[in-house]
């Protein structure tokens, strides 16, 4: 999955931070600061370049993406550590669809990759469940599906309208994706690869999924493959989570499931992900957004941009790092040492540097 094998003490590993918007600026200089501490000492050279792409750069450049952005990401950085972007001053979220959804399509990160795991017992509003039943990989196809942008009005702003939103689907996307989950898997030691999509209603592209996966899983056959429709996963991943290891879904669905996983698991605050490309610059970032009720309070989770920083070490190459990093994590939600959305007492930055501190005592 790694980019470059990167030598033990060879060259630096260049880092783009795009921390974004609202509690994005909080977060991402606390997974900064963490990864700094888990990488200097074992001699693992990392090299942070930041970029103030944006709400308050759009409003006052009118520049979202600015010209040359994505080649020079592709051709000069190793990963993309990013924080969020939506701003209530951009009502369209223009700034937002050109940056991030931009730079999935353009850098083709064409594996969302958002894992579920339960850290400690007491994060999941379910009863009587424990870390042992919350533990999968949710994987959402991120190039395609209704987020291509193709449609548009007729007869816009009149009491005819008609507003079209094409759900694009091609079978080297669908393809691509569903291999990625079997292959994760192997890889893993996973036995169970579940397919959710619409099938039964949204005929003709979910009808390409359920062909394409009724063709790849004939080369798994060591792997239980199974398919539920959206809505009925949406109630069983619920009822009893312990069924999954991987998901593998389109991209909306992907991005409504994992809303729905990560609350399972303790809530967006905690949730990390990874767009991927394997070989390629790819881009973590926490699965919550800007969260503008709570913006600039010094009140916001930063474990998950954490997390999200230890799965880039984790593609990086840098396992041992990684570990360290989501150690430090599982340390804090031990010692209650939490945000409020947590029920702990503790800001944004204090959480911060109780990592960092954790992380210096526990690296080589
Ligand atoms: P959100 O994830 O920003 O917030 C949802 C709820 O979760 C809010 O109550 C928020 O306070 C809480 N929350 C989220 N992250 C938290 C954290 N780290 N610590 C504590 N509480 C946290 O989703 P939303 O409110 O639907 O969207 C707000 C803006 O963010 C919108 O403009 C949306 O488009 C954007 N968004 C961006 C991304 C991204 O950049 N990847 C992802 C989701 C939403
Ligand atoms: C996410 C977000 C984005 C998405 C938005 C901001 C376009 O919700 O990364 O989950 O829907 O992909
Ligand atoms: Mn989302």
């Amino acid at each position: 999955m790694s980019k470059t094998p990167l030598r033990d003490s060879g060259p630096a590993a260049r880092i783009a931070v795009i921390p974004g918007d609202g509690i994005g600026k909080e977060v991402t200089p606390e997974a900064v600061k963490v990864l700094r501490a888990a990488c200097a000492p074992a001699n693992r050279p990392l090299e942070f370049v930041e970029f103030d792409w944006g709400a308050d750069k759009y409003l006052r450049e009118g520049v979202s993406l600015p010209p040359g952005a994505v080649e020079m990401l592709r051709d000069e950085f190793d990963a993309i550590l990013f924080g969020a972007l939506g701003d209530p001053r951009v009502p369209s979220n223009q700034h937002a669809a050109d940056i991030l959804l931009g730079l999935r399509f353009k850098l083709d990160l064409y594996v969302n990759a958002r894992p579920v795991e339960l850290l400690h017992d007491r994060l999941t509003p379910l009863r009587d469940r424990t870390q042992r039943d919350i533990r999968c990989m949710v994987f959402r196809e991120n190039t395609e599906g209704l987020y291509v942008g193709v449609g548009g009005f007729f007869k816009k702003g009149t009491a005819d309208e008609i507003a079209v939103q094409e759900d694009v689907n091609s079978r080297k996307g669908v393809e691509r994706i569903i291999r990625y989950a079997f292959e994760y898997a192997v890889r893993h030691g996973l036995k169970r690869v579940c397919m959710s999509d619409k099938s039964n209603a949204m005929t003709f592209a979910h009808d390409l999924w359920q062909r394409v996966f009724k063709e790849v899983k004939q080369e798994y056959p060591q792997i239980e493959s199974r398919h539920l429709y959206i809505d009925a996963l949406a109630m069983e991943i619920v009822r009893d989570p312990s069924q999954f290891d991987v998901i593998v879904t389109c991209n909306l669905f992907g991005d409504i499931i994992s809303d729905l996983g990560a609350q399972l698991a303790g809530g967006l605050g905690l949730s990390p992900s990874g767009n991927i490309h394997p070989g390629k610059t790819s881009l973590f970032e926490p699965v919550h957004g800007s969260a503008p009720n709570i913006a600039g309070k010094g009140i916001a989770n930063p474990l998950g941009s954490v997390l999200t920083a230890a799965m880039m070490l984790e593609f990086l190459g840098w396992k041992r790092e990684s570990e360290i990093v989501v150690s430090a994590v599982k340390a804090a939600l031990l010692n209650n040492y939490l945000t409020s959305d947590l029920g702990g007492t503790h800001g944004t930055k204090e959480v911060g540097d109780w990592l960092e501190k954790h992380v210096e005592s526990h690296s080589a």
